[in-house]
């Protein structure tokens, strides 16, 4: 048994759901390298553009997709059969204080983050089902296990928790067909997502990372290289697991 061959993707085909930027555009590059196909499926033109300019001639094809519409969602799933590899990955942030926040944004940060990754996993994972054999990889956060500071934004916390759940759940229903389901727990990365912080709110950034014992923000390959042993054999007894990756946030 060759343990670097269990990373080998060859023969592999995998989506990732916002693989057009951030964290998600990792996620592809990790398992393009590790041979497998990859469908990006992302709502943003300009970064489906973008990304197929970067991509040009490698095994990766792109569908413009808004994860919240389940219609959508179940089409697609529908047209591309059984896949082996699922990325939840597309996601969004967003702050204000409980007090404020609008039946519109509430809704809106659930529909994306914790309604689309159901919606996601159940499209695709009947597929896997069928073929008796898939990795699903959810992309929660360390929000859905603490409340971090100083930003508010109890939408997005409780969209991860519940991703986190829907995790665990959809694993323990669904071991018995050799899917497996796990979920990467990032810490903060330097992404589009978070860039108003990171490029001039040199407060919260500070705080951030006073709060952090590595002492400084991920980069989006340090949970690609998660995601990818989740996807691949190398994980083959991890179903239902939540893989903190935060430069050490939680330990205090
Ligand atoms: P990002 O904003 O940099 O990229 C997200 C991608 O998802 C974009 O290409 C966007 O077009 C796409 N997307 C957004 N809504 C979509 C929809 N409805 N349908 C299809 N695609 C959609 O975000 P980032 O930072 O790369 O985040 C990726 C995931 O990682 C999210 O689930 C986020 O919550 C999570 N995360 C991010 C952290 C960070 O510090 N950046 C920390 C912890 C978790």
């Amino acid at each position: 048994m060759s343990y670097l061959n269990k990373l080998d993707l060859h023969g592999k085909r995998a989506i990732v759901t916002g693989g057009a930027a951030g964290i998600g555009a990792s996620c592809v590059d990790a398992l393009l390298e590790a041979g497998a196909s990859v469908v990006i499926a992302d709502v943003n033109p300009e970064n489906l553009r973008s990304a197929s300019d970067r991509l040009h001639g490698r095994s990766v094809t792109f569908e413009q997709l808004d994860v919240t519409d389940r219609a959508a969602v179940n089409s697609l799933a529908d047209r591309l059969g059984a896949l082996d590899i699922l990325v939840n990955n597309a996601g969004i942030g967003r702050q204000a204080p409980a007090e404020e926040i609008s039946a519109d944004e509430w809704n809106k940060v659930i529909d994306v983050n914790l309604n689309a990754v159901f919606w996601c996993a159940q499209a695709f994972g009947r597929h896997m089902i069928q073929s008796r054999r898939g990795s699903i990889v959810n992309i929660g956060s360390m929000s859905g296990d603490i409340v971090t500071r100083p930003q508010k934004n109890v939408h997005y916390n409780a969209s991860k928790a519940g991703v986190h759940h829907i995790t665990r759940s959809l694993a323990a229903e669904w071991g018995e067909y050799g899917v497996r389901v796990n979920a990467v727990a990032p810490g903060f990365v330097e992404t589009p997502m978070n860039s108003y912080a990171l490029r001039s709110d040199t407060a919260t950034t500070a705080i951030w990372l006073s709060n952090t014992p590595s002492g400084r923000i991920g980069r989006t390959d340090e949970v690609a290289s998660v995601v990818l042993f989740l996807a691949s054999d190398a994980s083959s007894l991890l179903t239902g697991s939540i893989v903190t990756a935060d430069g050490g946030y939680t330990a205090w």
